[in-house]
């Protein structure tokens, strides 16, 4: 498939990745043309001169800008007639990328995991993308999982995958620290908490138990997990996480109004 990429930074770059990697003819372009070029390089794609340059009606356009952006940018875009409209912007509805482009269009979230084919991908379901469906998920599968959600679960979708990763970096954070603490070094530190994070999904993920069944069978009575286990409640963690989930669920329906 012909696709172009309108925006180079972190998403556009993970986007480029996995699909130059899935044999897809990707193009860049980037109002910041030493951007593209930069990721033309690193992806071994060709940069576009100008937004919509050489585009069939069989191509896909994919927007990666800034929300901020997207007013000023549809100037350049709006004469699209290509095949699909995939837009990843925070905020911008479907109602508005709808009238927008004359295309279709499908608004999804996805996480900057994509690149590895471990992404959650959230898309939004629409009557008006029957027809593609199965295009698109062809072309999504290799980015990790696949949801195909209602637009109000977006917000729900957006603190959990798309703002989670940045959460989960802060708690390898937090154990590369405490590995200091310990007198380990940081890298040390970090293998160690990259694979015993791993182990755990690995392990949730093959068992089918619930996170609380196996917390249990990690922890023995009198043992050094329990003496953990409550810290970590004295601590208020586990409420401060669900309340970190929920800053970030408020915030993008506040985007959004
Ligand atoms: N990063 C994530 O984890 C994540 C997750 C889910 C969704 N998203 C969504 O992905 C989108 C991109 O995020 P990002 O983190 O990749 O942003 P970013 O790093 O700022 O990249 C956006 C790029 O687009 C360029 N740009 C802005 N307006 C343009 C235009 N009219 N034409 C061409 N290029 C233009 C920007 O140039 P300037 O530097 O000059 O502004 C910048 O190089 C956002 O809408 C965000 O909501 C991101």
């Amino acid at each position: 498939m012909k696709i172009r990429i309108i925006g180079c930074g972190a998403m556009g770059s993970a986007l480029a990745h996995i699909l130059k990697e899935q044999g897809h003819q990707i193009s860049l372009f980037d109002r910041k043309k030493e951007q593209a070029e930069s990721l033309s390089r690193e992806v071994g794609a060709p940069c576009a001169k100008t937004p919509l340059e050489g585009l069939q009606t069989e191509d896909l356009l994919v927007l990666a800008i800034k929300p901020n952006d997207f007013e000023e940018a549809l100037a350049s875009l709006q004469e699209f007639s290509g095949a699909l409209v995939i837009s990843v912007l925070t905020g911008i509805t479907l109602a508005q990328l709808k009238k927008a482009f004359r295309a279709p269009v499908l608004r999804m979230m996805p996480n900057l995991a994509i690149r590895y084919g471990e992404g959650v991908v959230a898309c939004m379901q629409d009557p008006a993308l029957e027809g593609l469906k199965k295009t698109i998920d062809a072309l999504l599968a290799p980015m990790g999982e696949i949801l195909w959600i209602q637009e109000e679960a977006i917000h729900a979708l957006t603190a959990l995958g798309g703002s989670g990763p940045a959460f989960i970096f802060m708690i390898v954070e937090a154990m590369i620290d405490a590995a200091l603490a310990m007198g380990l070094s940081a890298d040390m530190g970090r293998k160690v908490a990259i694979q015993t994070i791993k182990g755990a999904m690995t392990t949730l993920e093959s068992s089918h138990r619930s996170p609380g069944d196996l917390k249990w069978q990690v922890t023995s009575p009198g043992g050094t997990t329990i003496a953990g286990v409550r810290q970590f409640e004295e601590s208020g963690i586990k409420s401060g996480l669900i309340k970190t989930f929920l800053a970030a669920y408020e915030r993008s329906r506040e985007l959004s109004k």
